[in-house]
């Protein structure tokens, strides 16, 4: 089977429909049985990559994540459309309510006006107005964030719980949240205490040290900007996104490493921890050049950091938290996932890299196409791993290049 054939069923078997106290939904699920619900930011990979296939379900699926949310632009990180979370599943997600509450009250990587840009592209001739059919609701949930995430008003966004991040447990977190780790029970008594505070991130984070800076967060929160610039045509959105990248680089940026760091707790103490999150700000087309160029030549393609032989690891392999193989309760800890290769290879690409970037679609597609499209691959030999048919590993066949004809 080819690889747009297997992403193809797999987008199809996890299709899913309905309504929800007159409320219509479709969206694709991450993975059955473990994955049933909607999440942010695997919506916004899925509707990627539901272009090559069916644009009607992309464009469908994206105007169901903007359902999920507030008329004040707040979009949640999980929302249980059909049914609440198991019991033992509930108390992992961040809730108003222990029990019976249909969305999170946290956030997830906000992805939304990029994906909305890519599926408005692909959609130009059989849906014309989409692109522009939900400016304002975009343009409020990129205020939200700025308002009620960008604590300090300069660009960069808190998160308050790991998962926020969409890399729940990855090692770069371990000292930010301590006992209340996304894998330790004190993180159910992390959620209760923000419950108490009312989900309010200025009030966490300027009577707490319980919550960072974020990098990824940070940026998707700019890559979007950027989307939305283009999306509207107007130019305020792309004077916000250089704020946000030049505030990357003055802050989160680590001058001894090159790489880019969380900050930690009121004091904003560099998170000297290195994961894939740190590579991110790689995709951002205003990080000067040789900055892009180091986080490449020093990391990304360093034998002993990130150039494994499968995939790009999850977190640097030189890092004593490195953990390649399947763990059912920690993940992100050194596992090559097809998103980090979605949000890094075409930054690769652009700086040059082309053949390096072809070495690593290559080696997740050959492990695709033997063991699946997994959740995750062991960077060591490609062996798939955790949840089966996983929604947004179906980004790789967009990764493969096509050789010219000429
Ligand atoms: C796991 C991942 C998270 C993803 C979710 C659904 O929790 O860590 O990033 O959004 O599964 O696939």
């Amino acid at each position: 089977m080819s690889l747009d054939a297997l992403a193809e069923r797999t987008l199809r078997a996890n299709w899913r429909t309905g309504v929800r106290r007159g409320v219509p939904y479709a969206y694709t699920v991450p993975a059955t049985p473990r994955y049933r619900h909607m999440w942010h930011w695997d919506s916004c990979f899925h509707a990627i990559a539901w272009c090559r296939y069916d644009r009607g379900r992309a464009r469908a699926e994206l105007r169901t994540v903007l359902r999920s949310g507030d008329p004040d632009g707040f979009l949640p990180h999980t929302v249980f459309w059909d049914a609440p979370a198991g019991w033992r599943r509930a108390p992992f997600y961040a809730t108003e309510r222990s029990w019976g509450s249909w969305r999170t009250t946290t956030i997830d990587p906000p992805l939304l006006p990029l994906a909305w840009e890519h599926v408005a592209r692909a959609s130009a001739e059989e849906d014309p107005g989409f692109a522009t059919e939900a400016l304002p609701a975009l343009a409020a949930h990129l205020d939200w964030l700025q308002a009620r995430r960008s604590v300090r008003d300069d660009g960069l966004l808190t998160i308050v719980l790991p998962d926020e991040s969409g890399l729940d447990d990855a090692p770069a977190y371990d000292p930010v949240f301590g006992p209340h780790v996304h894998y330790r029970p004190g993180y159910f008594r992390l959620v209760r205490r923000w419950q108490r505070l009312g989900w309010d991130a200025h009030r966490i984070a300027a009577t707490t040290d319980r919550h960072c800076v974020d990098v990824l967060v940070t940026t998707a929160y700019a890559l979007s900007l950027h989307a939305m610039a283009r999306l509207s045509g107007e130019a305020r959105w792309a004077t916000r996104a250089a704020r946000v990248e030049q505030a990357l680089c003055e802050q989160c940026l680590d001058p001894a490493t090159g790489l880019f760091l969380h900050l930690a707790g009121r004091a904003r103490t560099p998170v000297r921890v290195s994961t894939w999150a740190a590579l991110a700000p790689l995709a951002l087309p205003g990080v000067p050049l040789d900055v892009r160029r180091r986080l490449v030549e020093e990391h990304l393609l360093d034998p002993r950091r990130y150039r494994a032989a499968v995939g790009i690891p999850s977190v640097s392999m030189d890092e004593p938290s490195f953990l390649p193989g399947f763990d059912r309760w920690r993940t992100w800890r050194g596992p090559s996932w097809v998103n980090t290769a979605w949000w890094l290879v075409p930054a690769l690409r652009d700086l040059g890299h082309g053949a390096e970037a072809d070495r690593i679609v290559t080696g997740l597609t050959e492990a695709a196409l033997r063991d699946g499209l997994r959740e995750y691959y062991d960077p060591r030999d490609g062996r798939g791993l955790a949840a089966r048919g996983f929604g947004w590993s179906c980004l790789l066949a967009g990764l493969v290049e096509v050789p010219s004809a000429a």
